[in-house]
C-alpha cells in the first residue's frame, strides 16, 4: 500500500498578541489563573489590520512552498478548512490561489480548489480528502496543499472571549511524506448538537459549558469507533496524543478520558486497582448521578497516581506549548497540536522516528475523528524549518483599548478603520476589496 500522508507543516500566526494574565484578565475582574492555571491559555493571537484569513492562509502555504521548492505545477488541489469565511460562493482557496500566483510564474488553473466546513474538524477532514485523493491514484504524480485559517473571534463579554485567537497552518500531503504517514483507519462519533454554531452571524452562538460535555461524549464515541476497526489500544502505543485544543484545560478532560479507554482490562488498571479500585461501570449503579459521581472519584483518584501523572507529562502536556501562547485556531488548533508535540521531540533528541501518534480531531456541531499517523525520518527537518517561535515571540503585545478596537475592525468586516501596529515584510497583505491581498 502507498504511504500518504504530510510531507511539510508551516504555520503562520496572526502579528498581535494579547495577554490573558496581565492585560485581559484584570479588565474581566478576573484571576489570572483562571487563565494560565484553568484554561491553560497565556495569550491568545489576534490578526493587525492588515491580516484576514487569506493572507495568514497565503504566507503560511507560501513559506510552505518557498522551502520544498515547489512551483503551482506541483499542486493538484488546494483545500482550504475554515470557518471564518467572508463568501459563501468563491471558496477561500481561490483567494489564495490568487495570492500565490502573484509571486510564481505559473499558476493553478489545473488545481482542483475547494473549502471545507465543519467547524475545527474540517482542517482534518481537508486533511483526509487530500490522502484520499492519492490513495485513489487520480492526484497525476502531484501532491495537496491543504491549509487551516481561521480567525476564531467571540462576542465581547461573551465567556468565549478568554478562548479567541487567529492563525494558519499550511500541509503539503504526498506519497511518501517526510513527516508522518496516516493510518487509513478512522474511528467516528458524530450527531447533530446545537452548543456552538454561526448561522448567518459573525459571531458564534455557544453554551461554552455544554459545548465541553459535547466534545468529550463524541471523543469517548470516536475512541470506541477507532477501537472496533483497530482493536484495544494501550497507552504506551502512542508517543503523542495531540487533541483539538480549543484551550489546554479542555485537553485535561479528554486525556483523562482517552486514558480511561486504553487502560480498560490492561495491567495498568489492575496495578491501579490497589490504590483507587476499578473503572466503575454504569451496570452496577442504579441510577447515572451515582454512576457520574462514582467516575468523578476515580478521575481524581486516577489523576493523582504516578502512572498517569508520568503518562501526561510524556504524551499530552508537549503537544499543548504552541497553543497556550495563541488560543483557539479552530480548523489549525489540533495540527498544532502536532506539531508542538514533533517540536517536543526534535528539541529533546527524542527517537520519535517509526513512532505512532493518535490524533484525536474535534468540531463543534458535532464531530470527533480518531486516527493514527507514524512519524517519518524526515520530521526534524520540518520542525528545524519552522520559524514559529521568532513569530510568537514577535508579536505586538496589545493593550485592552486596542484589543477593543482590532475586536471591533474584526466585528464590522474591516469597515472600521484600524492603523496596524506592526509593518508587513515581505508577505501577503489585505489592502481592502478590489486587487486584493498584496504581497507587500
Ligand atoms: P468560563 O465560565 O469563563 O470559565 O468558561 P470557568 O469559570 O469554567 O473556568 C475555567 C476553568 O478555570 C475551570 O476549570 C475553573 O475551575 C478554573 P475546570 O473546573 O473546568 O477544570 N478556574 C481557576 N483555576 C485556577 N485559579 C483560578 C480559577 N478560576 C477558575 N482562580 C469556557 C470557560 C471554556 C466554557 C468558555 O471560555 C467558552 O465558552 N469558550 C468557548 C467554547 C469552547 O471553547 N468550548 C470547548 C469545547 S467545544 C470545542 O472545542 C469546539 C470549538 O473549538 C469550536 C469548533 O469546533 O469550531 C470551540
Amino acid at each position: 500500500m502507498t504511504s500518504v500522508g504530510i510531507d511539510a507543516i508551516e504555520i503562520w500566526t496572526g502579528k498581535l498578541k494579547l495577554d490573558l494574565a496581565e492585560t485581559f484578565a484584570p479588565e474581566m475582574g478576573d484571576d489570572p489563573e483562571k487563565y494560565t492555571k484553568g484554561l491553560g491559555l497565556h495569550a491568545s493571537s489576534f490578526p493587525d489590520a492588515y491580516e484576514d484569513i487569506v493572507t495568514m492562509g497565503a504566507n503560511a502555504a507560501h513559506r510552505l512552498m518557498e522551502r520544498k521548492g515547489l512551483q503551482p505545477d506541483d499542486v493538484g488541489r488546494i483545500d482550504v478548512a475554515t470557518e471564518s469565511a467572508f463568501d459563501n460562493s468563491k471558496p477561500v482557496s481561490t483567494y489564495i490561489a490568487g495570492c500565490l500566483e502573484q509571486v510564481y510564474d505559473g499558476d493553478f488553473h489545473h488545481a482542483n480548489k475547494g473549502e471545507r466546513k465543519f467547524a475545527c474538524i474540517a482542517g482534518t477532514q481537508s486533511l483526509d480528502d487530500a490522502v484520499n485523493w492519492i490513495l485513489a491514484g487520480r492526484n497525476r504524480g502531484r501532491g495537496a496543499l491543504v491549509v487551516a485559517t481561521d480567525t476564531a473571534l467571540y462576542a465581547r463579554d461573551s465567556s468565549g472571549e478568554a478562548t479567541q485567537g487567529a492563525g494558519a497552518v499550511a500541509m503539503w500531503i504526498t506519497e511518501d511524506p517526510d513527516v508522518v504517514e496516516l493510518s487509513t483507519e478512522q474511528g467516528y462519533g458524530s450527531a447533530d448538537e446545537t452548543d456552538f454554531l454561526k448561522p448567518n452571524q459573525q459571531f458564534p452562538s455557544v453554551d461554552g459549558k455544554r459545548s465541553m460535555q459535547v466534545y468529550l461524549a463524541r471523543m469517548r464515541e470516536a475512541l470506541q469507533d477507532f477501537e472496533g476497526v483497530m482493536g484495544a489500544s494501550h497507552p504506551d502505543d502512542y508517543a503523542y496524543i495531540p487533541f483539538h485544543t480549543p484551550f489546554p484545560g479542555m485537553v485535561r478532560k479528554a486525556a483523562v478520558l482517552g486514558y480511561r479507554h486504553m487502560i480498560r482490562g490492561t495491567e495498568i488498571e489492575d496495578e491501579l486497582a490497589e490504590d483507587i479500585g476499578r473503572q466503575p461501570r454504569r451496570d452496577d449503579f442504579d441510577d447515572q448521578e451515582s454512576f457520574e459521581d462514582a467516575i468523578s472519584e476515580y478521575v481524581d483518584g486516577l489523576t493523582d497516581t504516578d502512572a498517569y501523572r508520568e503518562w501526561y507529562a510524556d504524551t499530552i502536556e508537549p503537544t499543548l506549548s504552541i497553543s497556550s501562547q495563541v488560543g483557539n485556531w479552530y480548523t489549525g488548533s489540533v495540527h498544532i497540536a502536532r506539531f508542538s508535540a514533533l517540536k517536543h521531540a526534535a528539541e529533546n533528541d527524542i527517537d520519535l522516528a517509526g513512532q505512532k501518534l493518535l490524533v484525536a480531531s474535534y468540531g463543534s456541531g458535532a464531530q470527533a475523528e480518531i486516527h493514527a499517523e507514524t512519524v517519518q525520518d524526515g520530521f526534524e527537518e520540518s520542525v528545524a524549518a519552522s520559524n514559529v517561535d521568532e513569530q510568537i515571540a514577535a508579536r505586538y503585545d496589545i493593550s485592552f483599548d486596542e484589543y477593543e478596537q482590532v475586536h471591533d475592525r474584526h466585528n464590522h468586516e474591516k469597515s472600521v478603520e484600524l492603523e496596524p501596529f506592526t509593518q508587513p515584510d515581505s508577505e501577503f497583505v489585505f489592502d481592502g476589496w478590489g486587487p486584493m491581498n498584496e504581497r507587500k
